[in-house]
């Protein structure tokens, strides 16, 4: 293959002599591999030095932060030579993490930093190398020995770029430009309501593969539950006609078939009987193996349905009510760096599945780290995940509609053997129009062709009216007959002056056919700040009693089947400036950033509790 490059999946990739397209490297995190987490050298660069010289153009020598140079002994060797940059004496920094903790000064920094490091290595021959990435906010570049290898945006999904034959034996450099500035055509665009953390802030590992490798793999149950589907893709020059075999050990299962022409094969066997279906209280995880040529893909899969049968949610056949959360990627702590790990998703998810009886949770408003996935996989918690789609996206450029299909689909190939996800959201709060009809339109049939196991939905905005004195929200998206679920965002008696003893009287005209969730509902409360007298705004008082009346009135809602209030813990945002209750943070948390509970809290952990005692059982 000659070089050129290849607009991929948002990848673009240099095709080298011996390189593919872009990959998926499904199940990447559970590959045998060398980590790069650990310390990079990292330089600022507001001015782009190291992409642009001051007329535009090709940055000089003095600036090339991605040079394979040592800097110190160029500059020794002539004494004539001048570098602006020496990214080998730069300072360190641990990564994966967002440059927002790295140091005081880049506390609100939004830009162009360059990181590097060296690491050593051993490529096989006849075997294939990448370097794949668990996100980098918001766009990165990377050059590994001084040649641009490849780069991607958004900065919620893995990317994984074939480094086979660009590899030394011995020591390796590699620079990657991280660049977190959003615009109006960025995803999501330049106004949220969270801290945009730039940088590496998931993990770098280096993974080798046979020259044929099963590249994507997607096991599950069929919708009948009666039968375990199985689809692989295999790439390289052995990916045709080539054997290929799943393998569950704990269910004695084995099913193999041969790939066609395209490297690909689909089988289903029956599921056997004694098959334990995945579900919060039975989050029951197989050991998954698959086979084919020379490579081994190994997993962790739960197995179960989901469907929505009239206006309910089906788990395992079984009526569920969605007892959850929103969640932001942010662990718990003073100062949170997005670095997701083990510990800290444990740490956030049990406060809701043990503090509060909680069986789902909204991993808003961005494709979250998969260890989270993992974690809600572990201990079982039903996921709605969701692309960052929010508030006034450039619904009318058609690159922007291109990015959002891509992202997207990033988001469904890395997950989509999660259990635990069984909803795709592809909107937050947009605003209705043509273009972005159009434009979520076309996002929710994406994810009902890329996986028509799942259920697909959107958080909306409703309408509000008067009836009989008293008021009525209306739900009237367009959006409507392209998704699965119904899903609102209400703030009745936060963003709304209604009195909280009004609330309950409250009505809701929604349409009968489809099950509704509140994605979200809250109000504000900074922890220790009591005011039961007035019970005025920013009170523990008024969030606790906020939460009393509204759910009094989603008690009313014969068709609401699950709620993820927003939300679990404060978060930063840059938004939230008020001076004493905000600083930066927005607190409609039920616990403050440092894992404090507030009083609200446990009226929403009584409220699940008596959800919980009167669901069926789905042991
Ligand atoms: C919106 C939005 C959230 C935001 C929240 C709030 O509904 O979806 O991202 O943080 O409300 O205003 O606190």
């Amino acid at each position: 293959m000659g070089k050129g490059f290849a607009w991929i999946a948002g990848l673009v990739v240099l095709c080298g002599a011996s390189q593919g397209s872009a990959a998926t490297l499904a199940a990447g995190d559970m590959r045998p591999a060398t980590s790069l987490d650990g310390q990079w050298h990292y330089s600022v660069d507001p001015y782009r030095d190291g992409q642009a010289g001051f007329h535009g153009e090709e940055p000089g020598k003095g600036s090339r932060r991605y040079a394979d140079l040592d800097v110190e002994a160029a500059m020794k060797a002539d004494p004539t030579a001048l570098y602006e940059y020496d990214m080998d004496q730069s300072p360190t920094a641990t990564l994966p993490s967002s440059w927002l903790t790295h140091a005081p000064e880049m506390r609100h920094y939004q830009g162009l930093v360059w990181y590097e490091r060296k690491f050593d290595a051993r490529p096989k021959a006849g075997m294939r190398q990448f370097l794949r990435f668990g996100a980098v906010n918001y766009a990165a570049t990377v050059w590994l020995n001084g040649k641009k290898v490849g780069a991607h945006e958004g900065g919620f999904t893995p990317f994984a770029i074939e480094v086979t034959g660009g590899l030394r034996a011995g020591e390796n450099r590699i620079v990657v430009a991280a660049d977190s500035q959003s615009s109006a055509t960025t995803l999501p665009p330049s106004v949220t309501d969270w801290e945009n953390y730039g940088g590496i802030t998931r993990s770098v590992t280096l993974i080798e593969v046979p020259a044929t490798y099963i590249d994507d793999a997607w096991v599950r149950l069929t919708a009948d539950g009666r039968r375990i589907a199985f689809d692989a893709r295999l790439d390289g020059p052995a990916a045709a006609n080539q054997s290929v075999t799943l393998r569950i050990p704990a269910l004695h299962l084995t099913l193999a078939g041969k790939t066609g022409p395209d490297g690909r094969w689909s089988g289903t066997i029956a599921a056997p009987t004694k098959l334990q279906r995945w579900s919060p209280d039975t989050p029951k995880l197989y050991d998954i193996a698959i086979t084919a040529g020379g490579d081994t893909l190994a997993d962790k899969v739960g197995f179960r349905t989901i469907a929505v049968n009239g206006t309910r949610i089906l788990l395992n056949g079984k009526p569920i009510y969605l007892r959850g959360m929103s969640v932001h990627e942010e662990e718990i702590g003073t100062n949170p760096t997005r670095n997701i790990t083990p510990e800290s998703a444990h740490q956030l998810l049990s406060v809701l599945k043990d503090g509060l009886h909680g069986n789902f949770v909204r991993l808003a408003h961005y494709p979250h780290s998969e260890v989270m996935t993992r974690e809600a996989d572990r201990i079982g918690l039903l996921v709605w995940s969701e692309i960052p789609i929010y508030w006034r996206v450039a619904f009318d450029n058609p690159d922007v509609l291109a990015k959002a299909r891509t992202m997207l689909a990033e988001e469904i190939a890395r997950d989509r053997n999660r259990a635990s996800i069984i909803i795709w959201s592809v909107a937050n709060e947009t605003p209705v129009g043509d273009a972005r009809n159009h434009f979520l339109f076309t996002l929710a049939d994406d994810a009902h062709r890329l996986d028509p196991s799942r259920l697909v939905s959107a958080a909306l905005l409703n309408g509000r009216t008067t009836v009989d004195g008293h008021p009525e929200m209306v739900i009237d998206d367009p959006l409507i007959g392209h998704v699965d679920v119904l899903a609102i965002n209400t703030y009745n008696g936060w963003y709304t002056n209604d009195k909280l003893a009004d609330v309950p009287s409250i009505t809701w005209r929604v349409p009968a056919d489809k099950p509704l969730l509140f994605s979200e509902l809250g109000a504000d409360a900074k922890a220790g700040f009591h005011d039961p007298a007035t019970m005025r705004k920013e009170s523990e008082e008024y969030q606790a009693e906020y939460f009393r009346q509204t759910l009094k009135m989603a008690d009313k809602i014969p068709t609401l089947v699950g709620m993820s209030p927003w939300v679990l813990k404060d978060f930063r945002s840059p938004r939230r400036a008020h001076p004493v209750f905000e600083q930066g943070w927005n607190r409609k948390g039920l616990i403050s950033e440092t894992g404090e509970h507030k009083q609200a809290f446990a009226v929403l952990a009584d409220y699940y509790a008596g959800k919980a005692a009167e669901a069926p059982s789905q042991k």
